[in-house]
């Protein structure tokens, strides 16, 4: 049975000009980072499925950071998205699609935002009616250039370009017509999180202010 997500794609690539793209190893670490993005302004927290700890941060989060909205990332499979929502998140994101994660996110209620790198993989998302899209990787995809391409033929798509995107270029992207937000690594980088330096990831997503979704 399908059921309504609780927030749309639209909806979580609006929020801020930046999703972090976040990778936690300690589940201790999640609370404090998550409330660290928060008081920066940043709310929509993309934690991606690459580490063993990941679904309990994710679960960490949702259960006592309720300013915050925990998604997922690296989520690639029916099983992966079941998981994700069990434990509270509330959107994914995925690095392609399939047809059987699309449908896996809509039974669970999770807002998708499908990866995509080509005219192909847009074309499958859009014919399961995904048109909020994850351009990723988009540095190393084509960037800024292939957006405006896609301007044209994909006039109805909206993206969120992930994938080398820093908070330099990412005024570049934002300018795109067809850009609501990014999404980066950058806010939580992994010697910050070594420190714990809470402070410092708080104003990283500070920065993030500037950029104009
Ligand atoms: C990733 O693959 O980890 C995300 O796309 C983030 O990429 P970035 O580290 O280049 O921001």
């Amino acid at each position: 049975m399908t059921k309504e997500p609780s927030l749309s794609a639209l909806q979580v690539m609006q929020d801020a000009p930046v999703i972090p793209v976040i990778v936690l190893h300690d589940v201790a670490d999640a609370v404090p980072m998550a409330r660290a993005l928060v008081a920066g302004g940043i709310r929509m927290l993309e934690v991606t499925l690459r580490t063993k700890q990941a679904l309990a941060c994710i679960e960490a989060i949702a259960r006592h950071v309720p300013e915050a909205v925990v998604g997922a990332g690296t989520v690639r499979t029916r099983a992966d998205a079941l998981a994700v929502s069990m434990v509270g998140a509330r959107f994914a994101a995925s690095p392609g699609y399939t047809q059987a994660l699309g449908q896996a996110c809509r039974d669970a209620g999770l807002a998708l935002l499908p990866g995509v790198a080509t005219g192909s993989d847009i074309l499958y998302a859009m014919e399961d009616g995904f048109t909020e899209l994850k351009f990723f990787p988009a540095l190393q995809a084509g960037g800024v250039a292939i957006l405006k391409a896609w301007n044209g033929p994909f006039f109805d798509a909206r993206f969120c370009p992930t994938g080398g995107v820093t908070l330099q270029n990412a005024v570049e992207f934002l300018a795109l017509p067809n850009v609501v937000c990014v999404g980066g690594s950058w806010m939580v980088p992994p010697e910050v999180l070594a420190q714990r330096d809470w402070a410092r990831v708080t104003q990283l997503a500070k920065e993030c202010q500037s950029l104009k979704n």
